[in-house]
């Protein structure tokens, strides 16, 4: 019966694949915004649609290469209901069904749908080690709208997250023209080899990141990493709050919680617009309060993802979410 399902879904998926993804620029926005999407009335079995079987995952056609993903559906699905969405972007060498482990949305709501890219060759672009040439924001905007198509989406509530190179991703997406469709981003770990200082990203978001002290992977101090040369994390930071709140912006420091502080820019209307996690005795993690997600079972001890527990940053993500909106979230920049 599941299988059934899933091979059903999978024809599904394939058939929609045969339409053209290069939608004019026009068709993206407007009309559907705050509305439903084209894909609401279509039924679909609820937990993690994917199977490791070959040719059994989902795929779409983007830059003339298929591209994999998959998709986490909530208990008891109704087709004609406008889910948030988001979308959840995995490590360097990790893949869609490690991420999902990771993040464990599923553990925390069943009130988003969760959609798993697959990097190619298990990377995202930006660090040297990426695929040369391929376009991940391109592959972002061409995956939104086929999941558009084939789920019940509220586009005004469409969110990117990511770890590691998938994080980085999720920062170059914020500074694309493709993030103007995402609400809010979060990131772990981000290693943000694309430059996005203050002269080149000029967007303004919604903008959550987590990194631990002791991440040898991805230095919060930045220098050279694996994939070309990191900024320092929290200069990256201020960046965000002055692209949001201003050159003059000044960020409210709370340094009460056990295991890490947080740092927060806020502005007119926008309450903690840009936050920031440094958690003393991490590494290279999505912070686990349990110490059973992907990484606390897969990363080695040096990075402690098993033993620092003091955060779980799923559900602090899920409510950063819920705060923010197309409508009500930072979009372009606009001048001061
Ligand atoms: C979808 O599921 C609902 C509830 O089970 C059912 O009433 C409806 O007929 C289904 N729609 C389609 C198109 O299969
Ligand atoms: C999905 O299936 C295709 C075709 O069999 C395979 O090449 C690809 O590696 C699979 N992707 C994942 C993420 O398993
Ligand atoms: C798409 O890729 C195939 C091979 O994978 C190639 O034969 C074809 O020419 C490409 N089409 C375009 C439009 O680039
Ligand atoms: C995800 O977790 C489930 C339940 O513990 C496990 O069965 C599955 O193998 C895990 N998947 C990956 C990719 O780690
Ligand atoms: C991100 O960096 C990679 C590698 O340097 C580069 O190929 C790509 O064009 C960059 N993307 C953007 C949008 O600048
Ligand atoms: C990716 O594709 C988008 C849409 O066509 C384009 O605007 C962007 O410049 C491309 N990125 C790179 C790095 O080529
Ligand atoms: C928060 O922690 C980081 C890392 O330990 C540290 O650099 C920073 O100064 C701390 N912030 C405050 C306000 O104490
Ligand atoms: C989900 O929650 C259960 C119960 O707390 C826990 O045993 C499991 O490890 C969690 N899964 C992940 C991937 O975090
Ligand atoms: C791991 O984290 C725990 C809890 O914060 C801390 O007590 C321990 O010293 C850390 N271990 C290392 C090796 O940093």
């Amino acid at each position: 019966m599941i299988s059934w399902l899933l091979a059903f879904a999978t024809a599904l998926a394939a058939a929609s694949a045969q339409r053209p993804l290069h939608q004019p620029q026009h068709a993206h926005h407007g009309g559907s915004r705050g509305s439903a999407s084209a894909g609401c009335g279509i039924n679909h079995s609820s937990g993690y649609n994917y199977q490791t079987s070959p040719g059994h995952n989902f795929s779409i056609v983007s830059d003339n290469i298929s591209r994999y993903y998959s998709v986490q559906v909530p208990d008891g699905y109704v087709a004609s209901k406008a889910y948030p969405l988001i979308f959840d972007y995995h490590g360097n060498t990790d893949t869609a069904s490690d991420q999902h482990n990771n993040s464990a949305y599923f553990n925390y709501t069943q009130d988003y749908l969760v959609v798993y890219p697959q990097g190619l060759n298990r990377h995202w672009e930006g660090p040297s080690y990426a695929v040369k040439g391929i376009n991940d924001t391109l592959f972002t905007t061409d995956l939104l709208d086929h999941i558009k198509t084939d789920y019940c989406i509220d586009p005004s509530r469409v969110y990117a997250s990511g770890k590691s190179n998938g994080g980085g991703f999720v920062d170059l997406l914020a500074c694309s023209d493709a993030g103007d469709e995402f609400a809010a981003f979060a990131m772990a770990s981000a290693a943000l080899y694309n430059d996005t200082s203050l002269d080149i990203c000029t967007k303004r978001r919604a903008i959550m990141e987590s990194h631990g002290n002791i991440d040898t992977v991805i230095s919060p101090y930045g220098g050279p990493g694996s994939g070309g040369d990191l900024p320092d994390i929290l200069e990256w930071v201020s960046w965000w709050g002055q692209r949001d709140c201003g050159a003059d912006a000044t960020p409210v420091y709370d340094t009460t919680p056990a295991g890490y502080n947080i740092t927060t820019y806020s502005c007119g209307d926008w309450d903690d617009v840009v936050v920031h996690y440094q958690l003393y005795n991490l590494g290279h993690c999505w912070p686990s309060s349990t110490g059973t997600n992907f990484d606390a079972l897969h990363i080695s001890e040096t990075q402690n993802c098993t033993g620092d527990r003091d955060l779980a940053y799923t559900p602090v993500v899920l409510d950063f979410f819920s705060k923010w909106t197309l409508e009500s979230a930072p979009h372009n920049k606009e001048s001061w």
